[in-house]
Formats: C-alpha cells, structure tokens, sequence
C-alpha cells in the first residue's frame, strides 16, 4: 500500500508528481504529499487529508517551484490520515525530506532512542522515525546524506521503499528497497522513480526494478549508481524494457476503471489465453510447467496460497487440480499458512496467486515454502513484481493493469490460468486423457465469445440492482465449482457498495445461515446446469418457503427456476468446471451497479488499497 513517485531533471517537478501520484492513487488514498527542492536547495513542502485532487488544489496556492521532487499517496498503517501522518516527513533540523512505502517493524525502540538523543516527533508515523534516524546519523557521523541513509537503513527491520532529498544539494535523489516494490525510469537526462510502473509510462520504457537491500544515487543528468545496503559494493545495472502503453491506464470511454475493467474481460481473457492452447486444442503449453515437468511428475501434494479475491480463485483451482490432475490440493490463506507451521518437503509444490504480485502475506508464505523445499509457481498479473522474481516459476494472467480496486478481470485471468495449469499437469501426469484436454480447452479458447455473449445481461442485472440498492444484507450461494464463486460475488458486494454480503455453500446454510432470512435478506444463487443443479433447486426452495426474494443465475434455456426465483440472470451454458468464469458476470455487474445506484466510489472504496504490502 502506499504509492511513492520521484523525479529529477530539467522540467519542473511538480506537475509529473501530481500526475504520477493520480497513476498511484489505487495504492492509497487517505492522504498525500510532495516535497520540491528548488534551484537554492530550498525544500517546498504540501501535504493534505484526502485525495490527491486536494493536494493539487493545495499544494499549488503555494510554492511549487523545484526540479527534483518526491510525492506519497498514503494508506495509513500507523496514525490516522491527517495531515501531520501525511508524507513527506522531514526531519526535525528540517534538512532531510523523506517518502516511504512499508512499515518499520522496530520503529519503537528506534524512537526511544531518538529521543534520548533530543529528538521530538510531531506524528505516529514509523516513517518520521526514519527520517530522523537518517538526520541523527548524518549529523552524529558527519557523513553524506548517502553514507547515513545506508547507516540508517542497516538499524531498521521490516519494508520499505523509501525516495530522500535533502535541503541545498537540488542535484540528488536517493532511493532504497526492502519488501517494497520501487522502479527506477530512465529517461534522456531525466530520471523517474515510483512504486509501480505506471507514473513512468509516457515518459520512458527504460526501467530498473531495483532488487531487495539496493539503494541507488540518482544524479541530475541521468548519473546513476546503484549499491547493496548490506555490503555497500556497487551492483550491475539492469535496464528492460517496458511494455504498458497509455491506452491501458486510462477509462477508455467508461465512466469507471472497474466498468472497464469487467467489460474488456473478453479480451484481456483472449490475451491471457493466447499461444497457450495448440490450433486443434489437443495440448496445452505453459512453459513454467514445461521447464519443470521433473517437479510436476513427482510432486505429491499442491498447495495454493493468496489472499482475498486471488483466494477464491485458489479454491476454483483446487477443484480444477484435482478433477484433472488427481493429486491432493490445499488451499491455505497466505496470511494463515505463513504463521501455521506447514508441513512440507521438496515433494510440495506451492502455487501463490497474486493479481499485484507485491502482496506481503503471499510473499512471506513464498519465502516460508522455499525455506522448507518445496517448489514455488507464481500466478500473477503485474509483470516483474516481487512475487513472479521470488518464485522459482510462473504463468502470468497478461489481463493488463488492473486498477479499479475490486478485483475483476485479474479474479477471471487467474482462474483461467489455473484451468491451464490443471489441464497442463494433468496430460503431462497421463491423467487427465487427451479427449478431455480438448474438449475443455476448446471450451476454454471459447469463453472469451462466451463472456461477450454474457455482458448482454447489463441492463437487466441494472434493473435487478435497482430493486436490491437499499438491502442491508445479502446472501450469495454455491455448490461445488461455484461455492468460490459466490464467495467472490459477496465480497465485491461488500467492497464497494458497503453492505453486508456472506457467501456460503448452498447446501451447508440449513446449518445456520437459514436462520438469518426473511424478506429483508435477499439471496443471490448461482445455479448453472451442472450436476449439482437439483440439489441447488432444492436449496433456493428452502429460502423461498421463508421469504427470503432470490435471484438466480441459471443457464440459458433452463427454465426450471422461473417459478422458484424472483429474477433469473441468463448466462450461456458451459462445461461445469468453466461456470465460475461465466456466472461471476453478473455478479460484479450488479455489485457495480448497487454501489453506483449508493453513489460510492466504486475505483477507490474506503479503507481499501490495490496493493497490499503490509501485514
Ligand atoms: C478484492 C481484492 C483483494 C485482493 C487481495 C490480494 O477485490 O482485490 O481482495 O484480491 O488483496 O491481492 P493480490 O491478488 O494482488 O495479491
């Protein structure tokens, strides 16, 4: 969480600050800051409360003059948003200003001893007590800003990403990584540095993503160097190409990121699907499972971690795994598994899926796995984060940038790389025939058509989410590969809108949850015509003799639910185990919807961030 963005060079700071931080405003926005140093070194701080838009408006009544500058948009860890908690921090002899995303684990004890020293902290922020940490050292070591920052950073335990300047010298930027992701943009005599790619597009496609324990020394010109923290011996530099264009970072015509995002599922699936299916659909190619068949012959248990919408792709997978592969699957919370004590051995293989590719608990649990032996296979979206260089493989989803903060095309790039996945390990394991290899990929290389198709349903689930804006709760039921499902329709539900959603197996809610309707609690069932389709019949007629008004999802041309349902939602029919792709549609449509109908902010929802690189 956090977004930070730097430039140095010859045009005026600013105005690439504020565009930058509106480029990273899905990673944070509860505050944000700049800092410029203008030609006389002097540092020209603005902070505020609030969005980016209220930084601009503030920032620009006063000085916003420097051609070197760094900006934060904040998720708050420690201390509330306000403006004081707001970055930049600058330490207490006001000469050094600082930008951090991550949290400093020992920042306690570091502030006692400050202290002790006479110094005195204006926020709660773990982020002022770097600052001046830097300020303590350079001043009691008398050394270069570069020589305390690396000082500094050996005392500190935990993440960071941090961009430094300093008062009087307008001609240095310093930045340094541990855990947090931080990119350097290489530009003709202008350097750019940010938390993800995206403030740097436009400007340059030359970048460094800067390693765990480097810092790098970025001089006006373009000079740089880049040295590890630890050792402080300089290390090569590594400069790629990138390939995101504009196009993809803006609305498209869409009032909102997350419309555009659920309404370009059809292509961002052709793409993530692209090349990985052969012509007659007999094979199907990843090459992180080709360079590693040895891993996949032998391994004898799959396990899956992530967190929140990645989960319930996870779950989707474990079904998908073991139809096809018939080797024993968990799925674990990335936040449990890490701290649970895990059995396992060079025999496991574990799979963390991430859309980000930067979350803490999914990394952490990365790090554990390979500790342990086991092999480590990324599913991501975000090309080049943390996660796809910390695994020993991967497939990425190649669904673009994703940035409404409810997950939508990564939630259907994930499951329709982990249907690859499945298919893939199970024709290399001999399990799963060549007959069902093709008629499943062919029913997946169709699901892009089948996903248009599916978008059809927009004005009547409009409609529906009129009826249902004002509910207060929600149930969302599932049976077999739709349980996630309908896990994954309550939480967008939840995230956006702010009503409260529970998503449940169909069958398990006459253990409880039954107890909960009435006419006041409406149910949303998915029930395509699979083989659980009776038993799912059965269930919505329980909430229908209590009262409760049901809105199923239900195949095309099946008209069995008309009498049971209030409101039935057609998709087109498909194999059970591609259904998740198709009936999560309309639930993200009516979740959006609800949330626009409250008039909420559905790209950037309270106490929410994109990126989640805390614990
Ligand atoms: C929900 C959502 C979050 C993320 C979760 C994991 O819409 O976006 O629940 O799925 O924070 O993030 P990644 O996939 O980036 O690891």
């Amino acid at each position: 969480m956090c977004g930070i963005v730097g430039y140095i060079g010859p045009k005026g700071a600013f105005d690439i600050l504020i565009q930058g931080l509106k480029r990273l405003e899905y990673r944070g926005y509860d505050s944000a800051g700049v800092a410029m140093v203008d030609a006389d070194g002097k540092i020209n701080v603005h902070k505020s409360r609030g969005k980016v838009a209220n930084l601009e408006r503030v920032a620009r009544a006063g000085d916003t003059s420097g051609s070197l500058g760094i900006a934060h948009t904040r998720w708050a860890t420690h201390g509330e948003p306000n403006d004081i908690n707001a970055h930049p921090h600058v330490s207490q002899s006001g000469e050094i200003a600082l930008v951090h995303n991550g949290t400093i684990e020992n920042y306690a004890v570091l502030k006692q001893a400050l202290e002790k020293h006479g110094y005195t902290f204006k926020s709660e922020t773990d982020t002022e007590v770097l600052v001046q940490l830097i300020d303590y050292v350079k001043h009691h070591n008398q050394c270069t800003l570069q020589e305390a920052v690396r000082e500094a950073l050996l005392q500190v335990d935990g993440a960071y990403a941090i961009a430094v300047v300093e008062k009087g010298d307008p001609d240095t930027l310093i930045v340094a990584r541990k855990s947090s992701p931080l990119v350097i943009g290489v530009g003709e005599g202008e350097t750019f540095i940010a938390s993800d790619a995206t403030p740097i597009i436009g400007y340059t496609d030359r970048v460094i993503y800067l390693k765990d324990n480097e810092m790098a020394i970025i001089k006006r010109g373009g000079d740089l160097s880049i040295r590890n923290v630890k050792s402080s011996t300089p290390t090569q530099i590594d400069i790629q190409q990138l390939k995101l264009s504009l196009a993809q970072l803006e609305k498209g015509g869409y009032d909102t990121f997350m419309l555009k995002e659920i309404f370009e599922q059809p292509s961002t699936l052709r793409d993530c699907l692209r090349g990985r299916i052969t012509d007659d659909c007999s094979r199907v190619v990843l090459a992180g499972v080709e360079m590693h068949k040895d891993v996949f012959l032998k391994a004898k248990r799959i396990t899956l971690v992530a967190c929140g919408t990645s989960w319930h792709a996870a779950l989707i997978g474990k079904r998908l795994i073991q139809d096809f592969c018939r080797i024993p699957v968990e799925v674990e919370y990335a936040s449990e598994f890490r701290y649970g004590n895990p059995v396992l051995d060079s025999d496991d293989v574990v799979i963390a899926i991430s859309q980000s590719g930067e979350t803490a608990d999914t990394l952490a649990a990365i790090e554990l796995a390979k500790e342990k032996g086991a092999f480590v296979y990324g599913v991501c979206n975000v090309v080049g984060a943390s996660i796809p260089r910390a695994t020993d493989s991967g497939t990425y989803i190649h669904v673009g940038p994703e940035i409404g903060v409810a997950s939508t095309k990564a939630f259907t790039g994930q499951v329709t790389v982990l249907t690859l996945l499945a298919l893939a390990i199970g024709q290399l394991r001999g399990v799963t025939d060549k007959d069902t290899v093709r008629s499943v990929a062919s029913a997946l290389r169709e699901i892009p058509d089948v996903i248009e198709e599916t978008l059809k349903c927009d004005p009547e689930v409009k409609n529906i989410s009129r009826i249902f804006t004002y509910a207060h709760n929600f149930l969302y039921l599932g049976r077999g590969y739709n349980y996630p499902t309908a896990l994954e329709g309550a939480l967008k539900l939840k995230e956006i809108s702010y009503i409260h959603a529970e998503g449940y197996p169909a069958a398990e809610m006459k253990h409880g949850p039954i107890a909960l309707i009435d006419q006041e609690m409406p149910s949303v069932i998915i029930a395509p015509s699979d083989y659980l389709y009776d038993k799912i019949i059965s269930n919505v007629q329980q909430v229908k003799s209590r009262g409760g008004a049901v809105v199923a999802i239900v195949s095309k041309g099946n008209t069995a639910m008309n009498d049971i349902a209030d409101y039935c939602i057609e998709i087109p029919a498909v194999p059970a185990c591609l259904t998740p792709l198709v009936a999560s549609i309309p639930l993200q449509l009516m979740a959006y919807y609800i949330a626009v109908n409250k008039g909420k902010d559905v790209d950037q929802p309270r106490n929410l961030a994109k990126s989640v690189t805390v614990e």
